[in-house]
């Protein structure tokens, strides 16, 4: 370490107090942090390396723009087998042709011709609530976009193969994020944890032994035999999308399989399930818990609801139907999401690991250091949002101000930024649109003037501490032919 580099101010808390702040009430210990010591502090957990925590505008803009050969993706915290060779732990050049590979499965033509069977997918949801049904709405939102991850990835939306698909997924899902499997991978490493899971899979798998899964008595246990699982039932549509070779079909998992390499070879079968349920963690968690905060906000502000509804009503009375490309990109509807995003984002922060001492912003900081920029501090920032930035105003992000990459960050940013967020915006837009149009909800948030509820981690993301339960009061039909023909 060079002698002039060193860490921000470390609080005086315990190491084990520290890491209960992450885990329960993380804003309320950011602000507490950020009152004690200003806009850049150091954590320090158990077992790891300090922790840069920044919600300064020179220091984020100096992250953004780091080559990828100055930090280390590998040391990534994820205590789940995703494979070493996801895209997520990659680096540099490895990094870059992994995420050209995935890319084009979510570009804006792709995602076009994806909205309407993901309209679908939601409206089929819609239609099964009943008056008096109580819904958990992270859990709800994560089971819809489990349908339409099955669809992108596998091109399967209903069927017996789709259902065994599904079920396995969410049950691998919630075993691999539980808080369990994440404390575990925080007293012995989560890198370490996740290599360990990752050779009992490849043991198992090449044995050909699937275990008993969800009946398993170890957690750990079970997430390898779920995984074994998926992965069997994945290799087998990689060898038959082969067989087939069908350049027509867009699915993620067929544009894997039919990748060939430089040499003209195909892609490995593991390096294809790493991705595929690296996609699945990266999406699923981040949606649900995205969704709670935004639907929160919802209910608490009746007026943007019916602003909503009518947004889209007049979108439908436009064209004469229901146009659900033309529904995810509506103006307020965007402006609302972004609004959520800004003030409960659920990533708190995101990460790079030094590799050498580095100088960000003002900060001089020690190789080994992981610096996050601070997302919720940001977006909190009255320099930056002005002085009701406390306030849920969707209407601020349609005054023409435009927040630049380093004030408005949560997917994260740089070369690592998140691929997947145009889809996880696309679909979470038609889910809230079908809600505010469709269905009226009673939770305990309802009250405007009421608290937020305390946050805390699932699977690394952030969501209400006990999730959001909403009783369903009333849905309305779909009925959209009857108002374009009257239109
Ligand atoms: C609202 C939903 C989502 C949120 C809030 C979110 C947020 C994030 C964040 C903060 C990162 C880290 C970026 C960084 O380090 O700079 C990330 C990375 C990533 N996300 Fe998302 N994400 C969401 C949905 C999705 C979906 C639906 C997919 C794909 C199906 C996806 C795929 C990925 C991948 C593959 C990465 C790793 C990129 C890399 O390392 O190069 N995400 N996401």
């Amino acid at each position: 370490m060079n002698a002039e580099a060193k860490l921000p101010p470390i609080p005086k808390d315990s190491k084990i107090k520290q890491a209960l702040g992450l885990g329960i009430g993380i804003w309320d210990y950011m602000e507490a942090n950020q009152k004690k010591f200003g806009d850049t502090f150091t954590l320090t957990l158990p077992g790891q390396g300090p922790m840069v925590w920044s919600c300064n505008q020179a220091l984020i803009k100096d992250v953004l723009r780091l080559k990828e050969s100055q930090y280390d993706a590998s040391l990534v915290q994820l205590p789940v087998d995703i494979g070493e060779n996801n895209t997520v732990f990659l680096n540099e050049k490895q990094h870059q042709d992994a995420r050209k590979l995935i890319i084009p499965s979510f570009n804006a033509k792709r995602l076009k011709d994806r909205a309407h069977v993901m309209h679908e997918i939601i409206t089929r949801h819609v239609d099964g609530f009943r008056p008096g049904q109580e819904h958990n709405i992270p859990r709800l939102v994560g089971d819809m976009t489990l349908d339409v991850i099955c669809f992108t990835l596998l091109n399967l939306t209903e069927g017996e193969r789709k259902d065994r698909y599904k079920d396995l997924m969410l049950s691998w899902l919630l075993e691999s994020c539980s808080d369990t499997m994440f404390t575990i991978g925080a007293m012995v490493g989560a890198r370490g944890f996740r290599k360990f899971l990752h050779k009992r899979y490849r043991k198992q798998a090449a044995a050909g032994k699937m275990g008993n899964g969800k009946k398993g008595i170890l957690p750990w246990k079970r997430a390898v035999d779920l995984k074994v699982q998926l992965a069997e039932m994945l290799r087998e549509d990689i060898r038959a999308i082969r067989e087939r070779n069908n350049e027509d079909e867009v699915h993620v998992l067929s544009v894997l399989a039919r990748t060939k390499d430089a040499d003209g070879r195909y892609l490995d079968e593991e390096r294809i399930i790493a991705e595929a349920t690296g996609l699945l963690i990266a999406g699923h968690e981040t949606s649900a818990a995205t969704s709670a905060w935004f639907f929160i906000w919802l209910q608490k502000n009746p007026r943007v609801v019916k602003k909503i509804r009518d947004e889209v009503e007049a979108c439908i009375q436009e064209e004469g139907r229901y146009d659900a490309i033309k529904v995810s990109e509506l103006p307020y509807l965007t402006a609302c999401l972004n609004e959520s995003q800004r003030l409960t984002p659920s990533a708190v922060g995101f990460i790079r690991w030094l590799r050498e001492d580095t100088k960000l912003g003002d900060h001089y900081l020690p190789a080994g250091t992981a610096v996050l920029p601070n997302v919720y501090l940001t977006h909190r920032d009255p320099a930056i949002y002005g002085d009701d930035v406390l306030e849920y105003r969707p209407e601020r992000w349609q005054e023409g101000k435009k927040y630049g990459p380093s004030e408005f960050l949560p997917f994260g940013g740089g070369a690592r930024a998140c691929v997947g967020m145009n889809q996880g915006r696309q679909q979470l837009k038609l889910i809230v649109a079908e809600f505010c149009r469709r269905v009226v909800w009673k939770t305990e948030f309802d009250d405007p003037n009421g608290p937020l509820p305390r946050s805390r981690m699932i699977g690394g993301q952030t969501e209400p501490e006990k999730g959001v339960m909403a009783r369903v009061v009333s849905v309305a039909p779909y009925e959209v032919e009857a108002q374009s023909s009257a239109a």
